[in-house]
């Protein structure tokens, strides 16, 4: 078969080595397009071909129309709100992210912007420590429990919400568990987002939400930018001089935010959450394990459009 790997944020060379390899062995045919301009050069690059591994590529209707030969996309990585799902079950084709192999790396990133707005953002102004404090983590999944985890051997006070897991489960991956999103914002000195991009989750961090934290508080989102009402964001930052934000995911209204919050707000030029070489190496090496073992006996156990 022949295998796209599409990465306009490429992966690091020896996970790029490690696919390749793995998919050959196998049998299978590989083309690169990585670093790539326009969305144009994605729907021509997917003519003939049966599998695409892609990181935050959007696989369009459009690029699933271009490519008639098209069985499996995999996601190398876990968010997979840039594949268009419902044109790709109308299709018959299977899409699968990687969950779990790229979680260190953004747990390690929430907690590096977590100090550096602690220590305001490394400026001789006198900063804080997150021993002691809180820490509330909106969704307790791979990422999310891993942040919760680290973040207690630094001393802090973990509480999460959850929704698809039970309060025993929250408390044996080392939380408190709360049971509304209201409550969590409430407790939380750090608040740590980790939820998708869904219809229901788009802009539902607004400023009702925002405002109900705690004096000095900051919100750490290495998720979707999203989910974040930024004009609800940008009035709680202007009514609540107290409050902060970081991003790994370049709020839409950047600028003016930087321009009136200065140091209290930050955001990464590019995601960079995932982008470590063992993360690399971790997702695509399980992208490229995925698709072989797609083709040689139909394992679907990571499909997420069932
Ligand atoms: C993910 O959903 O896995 C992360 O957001 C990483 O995305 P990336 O592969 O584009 O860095």
């Amino acid at each position: 078969m022949k295998v796209l790997l599409a990465t306009q944020k490429p992966f690091a060379a020896k996970a790029v080595e490690g696919i390749v390899s793995i998919l050959q062995e196998a049998g299978h045919e590989v083309v690169k397009l990585e670093k790539y301009e326009a969305q144009a050069d994605f729907v021509n690059a997917v003519k003939d071909v049966e599998a695409i591994i892609i990181r935050s590529d959007k696989v369009t209707e459009e690029v699933m129309a271009a490519a008639p030969k098209l069985k499996i996309v995999v996601r190398a990585g876990a968010g997979f709100d840039n594949v268009d799902l419902a044109a790709a079950t109308a299709r018959g084709v299977v899409v699968m992210n990687t969950p779990g192999q790229n979680s260190n790396a953004v747990a390690e990133l929430a907690l590096a912007l977590m100090i550096f707005m602690a220590r305001t953002q490394f400026t001789p102004a006198t900063g804080s420590e997150v021993q002691g404090k809180r820490l509330g983590v909106q969704a307790y999944g791979n990422v999310g429990r891993l942040v919760g985890q680290k973040a207690k051997a630094m001393g802090m006070e973990i509480c999460a919400l959850d929704p698809f897991l039970t309060d025993q489960q929250i408390i044996d991956g080392g939380a408190q568990p709360v049971h509304s999103v209201e409550e969590l914002y409430a407790a939380s000195d750090y608040l740590s987002i980790h939820i998708p991009a869904l219809p229901s989750t788009i802009g539902s961090i607004n400023y009702d939400l925002i405002t109900r934290m705690p004096k000095g508080a900051t919100i750490i989102n290495t998720a979707r930018k999203e989910v974040i009402d930024e004009e609800g964001l940008m009035k709680a930052l202007e009514d609540r001089p107290d409050l902060k934000y970081a991003a790994d995911v370049m709020p839409d209204n950047y600028a003016a935010l930087q321009e009136k919050f200065g140091t209290r707000v930050f955001a990464t030029p590019k995601k960079m959450g995932a982008q470590t070489a063992e993360a690399n190496v971790n997702a695509g090496l399980a992208a490229a394990r995925q698709i072989v073992d797609f083709f040689a006996t139909g394992n679907c156990k990571f499909q997420v459009n069932k």
